[in-house]
């Protein structure tokens, strides 16, 4: 039995020193200790023994047994540990790589341009204030001596609601609700989207945006819109530019005209993108008509006004030189990116 005990131990040791892996170990553990293993069943053969030599040989198997276990549970941590050191090793990573990069979005030519307008009026002294897209016709028509029936109804044919309730077809009728607030003075610009019956080419869309401008306070004249829209054109177009105006007209307005600025490729003496006129007509604008002050309860006697629309759009593609419309709504990051 002592030699039994022995050759086990030697065994033993050297299995587990062989051991690679967890389950090698598990399978010594069994084979050892288990209900069934080696040890154990020298333990239960204690009982064939004279009784005078039972506590000697039984306290030589538990010694075996606890120098076998011990093992055993020491080359377990070890063969954890390595585990861990592989699977770490494996899993390594290299912190200094460059991370993966983000596209990153880009502002729309119609917001650059916006965001130029606003600063050059804000810097004038004018708030910002939005309109409502879906107007009474009231608003968009009435108020701005637009009654039924006026020719000017028809060239602005839009989506109605219903027979009263419509999208908007100029931020023009932002100004109705500026004056219905009863502040004055006024000092106002108005961006937003317009909607207008069209059918989509590279020169129109069903829906825009536009940028309104109403000034009112006592004294206001021609030469006060004339210079304010000659600022304008100067920041948004450089220090060069000109402007001229033409007389025009639009219900609201009294006189009325549109703005040319001088062509900034060829500083007016004509060239393609000016279809050789030397000029581009960029919007329209006059002095707030009288009758449009009366139907918004302002004097017309105390106080006069000048207005103007632009075209936001407009504005985009002559800065940036883009020769179709329907670039700006399809939001191609490729498109976009550009300006
Ligand atoms: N609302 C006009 C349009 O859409 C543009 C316009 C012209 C606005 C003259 C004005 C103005 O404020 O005074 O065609």
């Amino acid at each position: 039995m002592k030699e039994d005990l022995n050759r086990i131990v030697r065994e033993a040791m050297e299995a587990v020193s062989n051991a690679v892996t967890s389950d090698d170990i598990e399978k010594l553990r069994v084979r050892y200790s288990g209900k069934k293993g080696e040890i154990t069943a020298l333990l239960k053969s204690l009982k064939d023994l004279p009784p005078d030599m039972r506590p000697e040989a039984g306290e030589a198997i538990n010694k075996a047994r606890a120098q076998i276990e011990g093992n055993i549970q020491e080359a377990q941590a070890r063969i954890k540990e390595k585990s861990l050191e592989l699977k770490l090793a494996a899993e390594t990573i290299d912190v200094t790589l460059p991370g993966q990069e983000i596209p990153m979005g880009h502002s729309h030519p119609n917001t650059i341009a916006l965001r130029e307008l606003e600063r050059i009026f804000i810097g004038m002294g004018y708030e910002v204030v939005e309109g409502p897209e879906v107007e009474k016709d009231y608003y968009n028509f009435e108020a701005l001596n637009i009654p039924d029936g006026h020719p000017a109804k028809d060239e602005q044919d839009t989506f109605y609601i219903n027979g009263d309730i419509l999208l908007r077809t100029q931020t023009s009728s932002a100004q109705v609700h500026e004056m219905e607030k009863g502040r004055l003075p006024i000092r106002m610009i108005s961006p937003g989207r317009v909607f207008r019956s069209d059918a989509v080419d590279a020169t129109h869309s069903p829906s825009f945006h536009q940028v309104e401008g109403l000034v009112i306070d006592k004294g206001v004249t021609f030469s006060d819109l004339k210079g304010t829209l000659g600022i304008m054109a100067r920041e948004l177009f450089g220090d060069d530019t000109e402007v001229r105006f033409r007389p025009h007209h639009f219900p609201f307005t009294e006189p009325s005209a549109e703005m040319d600025v001088s062509c900034f490729k060829c500083g007016g003496k004509g060239c393609s993108f000016c279809k050789g006129e030397g000029w581009i007509e960029i919007l329209g604008c006059g002095m707030v008509h009288p009758h449009v002050f009366e139907m918004n309860g302002i004097d017309p006697e105390e106080y006069t006004g000048f207005a103007f629309g632009v075209g936001l759009e407009r504005i985009a593609l002559l800065k940036y030189g883009i020769d179709d419309m329907r670039l700006m709504y399809e939001n191609d990051i490729r498109f976009l990116s550009q300006f």
